[in-house]
C-alpha cells in the first residue's frame, strides 16, 4: 500500500471512530486511529464525563489502547472532528503522543472531506519535555 492509500485508509478509521464518541456535554465529535511500528492499526474516540476533567480525547484513548495491547511506538496517527476545520490535538494528547512518537512519526490533521495536512512530532510540540527511561 503507498503512502496515500495509507493515509486515507487510516482517516477513513478515524472517521468511523468519531461515530462512537460519548460527547454528552460538548456533542463535539472526534476520531483517531493509529498505526503502530508492527503495522498493528487501534483507534479512539473521545469519551466525555460529567466531572469534565476526567473526559479522555480521542487521541488518547486511541494511543492507551495501542499501549495496552503491546505497542510502544508510533508511526502514524489520524485525527478528525465534525466540525469543517482541520482537528488539531490539544496539548495533553501532544504531551502523550511524545511518549510513543516513533522517530518518523507524522501526525495526519484531517477535516470531514477527507483532506489532511501532515504534523511532525517536533512541529506539535517542539523542545518537549523528556526524562531519561529504562529502554522498553
Ligand atoms: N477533544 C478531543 O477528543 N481531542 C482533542 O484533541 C481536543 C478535544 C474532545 C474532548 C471533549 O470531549 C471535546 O473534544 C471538547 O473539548
Amino acid at each position: 500500500m503507498d503512502n496515500n492509500d495509507e493515509n486515507n485508509k487510516l482517516i477513513k478509521s478515524a472517521i468511523l471512530a468519531k461515530d462512537n464518541a460519548y460527547v454528552p456535554y460538548s456533542n463535539f465529535r472526534v476520531g483517531a486511529a493509529l498505526i503502530d511500528e508492527q503495522g498493528r492499526e487501534f483507534s479512539g474516540c473521545n469519551v466525555e464525563n460529567s466531572s469534565y476533567g476526567a473526559t479522555c480525547c480521542a487521541e488518547r484513548t486511541a494511543i492507551f489502547k495501542a499501549v495496552s495491547e503491546g505497542s510502544r511506538k508510533i508511526r502514524k496517527m489520524a485525527v478528525i472532528c465534525d466540525q469543517d476545520e482541520y482537528c488539531r490535538p490539544c496539548g495533553i494528547c501532544r504531551q502523550v503522543m511524545s511518549e510513543f512518537a516513533a522517530e518518523d512519526f507524522v501526525l495526519l490533521s484531517a477535516r470531514p472531506n477527507g483532506e489532511y495536512e501532515v504534523f511532525s512530532m517536533e512541529m506539535l510540540l517542539p523542545s518537549s519535555f523528556k526524562l531519561d527511561r529504562q529502554e522498553e
